[in-house]
């Protein structure tokens, strides 16, 4: 393992007021041979690392292979799932996230879908667009990272209560170095839930993601929690759109008429992390 000082510091935007940074880059340490799968069997892999690669190189092709920054340089101040995905998923965060938490927000925009009355003591933003992330009114700061580019979280290991990503980890190249990321940000105890729906940017999202099945994106996901050692076995909630029931808007009819389901289906996919190495 090779250790090096840490890298020069980007700076931590702070969308409304500035204050001092409370975080610190964490020493940057990488393998020798950091591209390639782990050699380690999963039995003697450390708490926090790679086990073993999920994807294949070809599954983690996208369609357009530019930059992931451009097609994110234009702020989109839009909502990507449908209100009743909004409110499932505000719902869940209800149930598993407590007042008071330390929360990071990955792969964000200009909404989090937090319960609004519930008040955290900080909730880091993470995205590609600096407008979109300004407008978040959940966040207390935020950066901005092209996870595709480099994987490594300026932030200190074991201060987060809880890491949300929402209907964005179909984007991720490298999944594995970034649920390894998330496990060593999180607190012992903490909890990360990945939440997702059926929809994407196509050209964006990668070949495993595109070319599954609603079974197989849940597969996945659980895959790259299981990759890293010291997650609990990850746990799956489904909210489906009813298949009979009465449309809720004119809308909905005329959907439902040409055969377009009426309401995003819900998926989340939660793990903690454990408090010892099992
Ligand atoms: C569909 S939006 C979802 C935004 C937000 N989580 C929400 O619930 O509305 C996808 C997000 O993934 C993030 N993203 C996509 N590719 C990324 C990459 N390579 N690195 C970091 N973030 C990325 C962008 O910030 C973008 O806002």
């Amino acid at each position: 393992m090779l250790c090096t000082p840490p890298p020069p510091q980007p700076p931590l935007q702070s969308s409304r007021r500035p204050r001092p940074l409370p975080l610190r880059a964490a020493p940057r340490c990488s393998k020798p041979n950091d591209a390639e799968p782990s050699p380690s069997p999963p039995s003697t892999a450390a708490a926090g690392g790679v086990r073993r690669q999920v994807l294949s190189p070809e599954g983690r092709a996208k369609l357009d292979p530019r930059p992931d920054r451009d097609f994110y340089a234009l702020p989109r101040l839009v909502t990507h799932v449908d209100d009743g995905f909004i409110a499932t998923l505000t719902g869940l965060y209800r149930e598993r996230l407590r007042a008071g938490w330390d929360v990071l927000d990955l792969m964000s925009s200009w909404v989090s879908h937090l319960p609004p009355e519930v008040r955290f003591r900080r909730v880091v933003g993470h995205g590609l667009n600096a407008q979109e992330l300004a407008r978040n009114p959940r966040l207390d700061l935020f950066f901005v990272k092209d996870l595709n580019k480099e994987q490594r979280l300026e932030l200190e290991s074991g201060t987060f209560d809880a890491v949300l990503c929402t209907v964005s980890v179909q984007y991720l190249q490298s999944p594995e170095k970034v649920f390894a990321e998330i496990f060593r940000v999180l607190k012992p105890g903490g909890v990360c839930i990945v939440s997702f729906s059926n929809r994407m940017f196509y050209e964006k999202a990668i070949s495993a993601w595109r070319d599954g099945t609603a079974y197989s994106r849940v597969q996945l996901v659980t895959q790259y929690f299981q990759c890293v050692e010291g997650f609990t076995q990850p746990e799956v909630i489904r909210k489906l759109p009813s298949a009979g029931g009465s449309p809720s808007s004119p809308l909905d009819a005329v959907m439902r008429l040409f055969g377009v389901a009426g309401s995003d289906p819900f998926y989340a996919v939660i793990s903690y992390r454990n408090f010892k190495p099992m």
